[in-house]
């Protein structure tokens, strides 16, 4: 057998293929049986690397390896950034994807993977109501999503408004100051400089002050700024505050502003009959990122944009390519003629899959659990005099901190990283109004309250041990 043939053995597939779901059903299972986040210093796990790389081995064992050395999001004690904790029918999807491996530029190569992003982005525009000549389709994450649907917002209003090179320079995007960075690099790729990224303060909820939106509008085409799409958060990333979408979407309205929602996390809120009145207004938006690798359950990564009218996006990225298609016109099932990427994965199967095995059902039992549990942790916090929280959660995102030390800002630094070199809980931080705050993203089915419970007093006796050393 030739090296090369080796690499296209179907028996070893099966083979390495069946012990591998093996194992990963073992780890999932064990999830709590081992430490969250086994961590190594990256100068510890590049030189593992490099030895490794060096030393021929079967899969079986590189795949262990890979596992065994890396956070595990199954565990309940994953409660960290907003990467979801993957279904695992949308985990089989992964395979199936990779194996298949079809383009989603040119229709041929993308037939059933086109076609499934018209159905799931139809579902969607439906739920959201964005009205009859709604559409959309997958992006790779939410940044490329922000600046997709960003730059076609830019590309309509240069259109609409026969724009000279000057207009173009004087280009603005309002948004809050409390918005996911990638709108202000999207805003920053596209050439728009920092004074035409106007933020907007946020109150006491850290949601954006759209009373203000007026002034800082007037503001802004006084001194000859052209203000062309506002951006509202569905909900921000630090707090998962949800901005008042029907007072952004109805100023955008009046104004004739493209109004984008930025609901990469929060916008599968639409599924909860409890919850979904934080997304009120979303159908006023012409365009809207939602990511399916935060709160819907799929691995990383794809995101859905979604257009109040989808040829919008064709006519931004309208370009020749003889080589690909023979019309230069709108055809939805060649996927590159509305999207930024060419070559692209048929990531849709992810959240295909969970739709078609449990419908919207598995969406707002999720929603509804995380929420409903975040609230309670608040409760939690809020009873312990040893800490404090930040905000009232909106959703699933609270950040809080520990308060019995001397200067909470370096503790709470210190003190998360000790538990996390412990390997024992993975949570994260942030800064609010200059003070640092422990920062948790319920978003994994298996934790709950009482891991929660096991979190404070985990963060105590720590705090008591770092106290003690420094003493
Ligand atoms: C509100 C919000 N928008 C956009 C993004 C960017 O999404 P992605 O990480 O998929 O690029 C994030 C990521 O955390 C986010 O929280």
């Amino acid at each position: 057998m030739t090296t090369l043939s080796k690499a296209f053995d179907s028996k070893t597939f099966k083979e390495t293929g069946m012990e591998l779901i093996n194992f990963l059903a073992d780890t999932f299972e064990n999830a709590d049986k081992r430490e969250v986040i086994p961590y190594k210093t990256p100068e510890e796990q590049y030189l593992y690397w490099k030895k490794d790389f060096t030393i021929s081995g079967n899969p079986e064992d590189l795949f262990k390896d890979v596992v065994n050395r890396s956070i595990l999001y199954h565990h309940p004690h994953y409660m960290g950034h907003q990467t979801a904790v993957p279904a695992l029918t949308s985990v089989l999807s992964s395979l199936v994807i990779d194996f298949m491996s079809n383009g989603m530029g040119v229709y041929e190569v993308g037939m059933v993977g086109n076609t499934m992003e018209r159905v799931v982005c139809e579902h969607l525009c439906d739920k959201f109501g964005l009205g009859e000549d709604a559409g959309g389709f997958i992006t790779s994450g939410g940044t490329l999503g922000t600046l997709t649907a960003i730059l076609t917002a830019k590309a309509h209003y240069i259109h609409k408004h026969e724009c000279d090179a000057k207009d173009i320079a004087s280009l603005t995007v309002i948004t809050s100051e409390q918005s996911h960075y990638c709108i202000e690099r999207a805003a920053k790729t596209m050439g728009i400089s920092s004074e035409r990224i106007i933020k907007i303060p946020v109150d006491e909820d850290f949601r954006m002050r759209t009373d203000l939106l007026e002034e800082a509008y007037d503001m802004a085409e006084k001194s000859g700024k052209k203000v062309f799409c506002i951006v509202a958060s569905a909900p921000s990333t630090s707090t998962g505050t949800h901005d008042d979408l029907i007072k952004t979407g109805k100023f955008c309205q009046e104004k004739d502003i493209w109004f984008h929602a930025d609901g990469a996390h929060g916008a599968p809120a639409v599924f909860s009959e409890k919850y979904k009145y934080l997304v009120d207004g979303i159908g006023l938006a012409d365009s809207v990122v939602m990511d399916f690798h935060k709160m819907m359950l799929t691995p990383g990564i794809s995101t859905a944009v979604l257009l109040k009218h989808r040829h919008y996006a064709f006519e931004t990225f309208r370009q020749e390519a003889e080589y690909l298609w023979n019309k230069n016109d709108f055809e939805w099932h060649h996927g590159g003629k509305s999207t930024f990427e060419c070559t692209k994965s048929m990531s849709i199967l992810k959240v295909y899959s969970l739709f078609k095995q449990f419908g919207d059902k598995v969406f707002e039992e999720f929603v509804d659990y995380q929420y409903d549990l975040t609230k309670e942790f608040a409760k939690l916090i809020n009873c312990n005099h040893n800490f404090e929280t930040a905000h009232n959660p909106d959703s699933n995102i609270l950040c809080f901190r520990y308060t019995d030390c001397e200067n909470p800002d370096s503790f709470n630094v210190r003190l998360r990283e000790q538990i996390m070199i412990e390997g024992k809980f993975y949570i994260v931080q942030t800064s609010l109004n200059g003070k640092t705050y422990l920062r948790v993203t319920l978003l994994n089915p298996r934790t709950t309250i009482y891991h929660l419970e096991r979190l404070l007093k985990e963060l105590e006796t720590t705090a008591k041990k770092l106290k003690l050393q420094k003493a």
